[in-house]
């Protein structure tokens, strides 16, 4: 009984030692965030940079709106000037249709500021 406590404690120790209590954070919110994902994946892929219904969302963040080579992009999209910097990603999930009217992407609706910080801690280890 005692040797299976010192070895969880040392466990424990080591464990801390490695990951610093920000990265846990950080990567619990990204977990939590793929989660909230599954609303996305039905149109864009995480496995690949391959496009599908959506284009790859693979370095999406401070990339240039409509900037991936073999997507066809609306219009609307094309002209919008955006870089997907967080507070634009956030309001992209939150009413993409608001931010740039005419896009194709059908609309979504993440109004939860938690889900949004799980969401783009989740997109930035693409
Ligand atoms: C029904 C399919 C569909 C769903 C669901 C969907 N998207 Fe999209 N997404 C698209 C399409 C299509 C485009 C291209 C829009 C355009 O050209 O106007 C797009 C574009 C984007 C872009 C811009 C990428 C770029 O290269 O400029 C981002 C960011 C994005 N989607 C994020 C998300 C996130 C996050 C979710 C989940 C909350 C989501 N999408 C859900 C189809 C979808």
């Amino acid at each position: 009984m005692k040797k299976v406590m010192v070895k969880l404690l040392s466990a424990a120790a080591l464990a801390g030692m490695m990951v610093s209590p920000v990265q846990a954070d950080e990567a619990a919110m990204a977990a939590a965030g793929a989660d909230v994902f599954k609303r996305c994946e039905a149109c864009h892929s995480v496995d690949s940079s391959k496009n599908a219904f959506g284009p790859s969302l693979i370095g999406v963040v401070g990339r240039q709106a409509a900037s991936l080579p073999r997507f066809s992009y609306s219009e609307a999209l094309q002209k919008s000037g955006i870089t997907w910097t967080e507070d634009n990603l956030r309001q992209w999930v939150a009413d993409n249709t608001k931010l740039v009217p005419g896009t194709r992407m059908r609309h979504v609706a993440i109004t939860d500021t938690a889900e949004q910080d799980y969401l783009i801690a989740f997109l930035k280890t693409l």
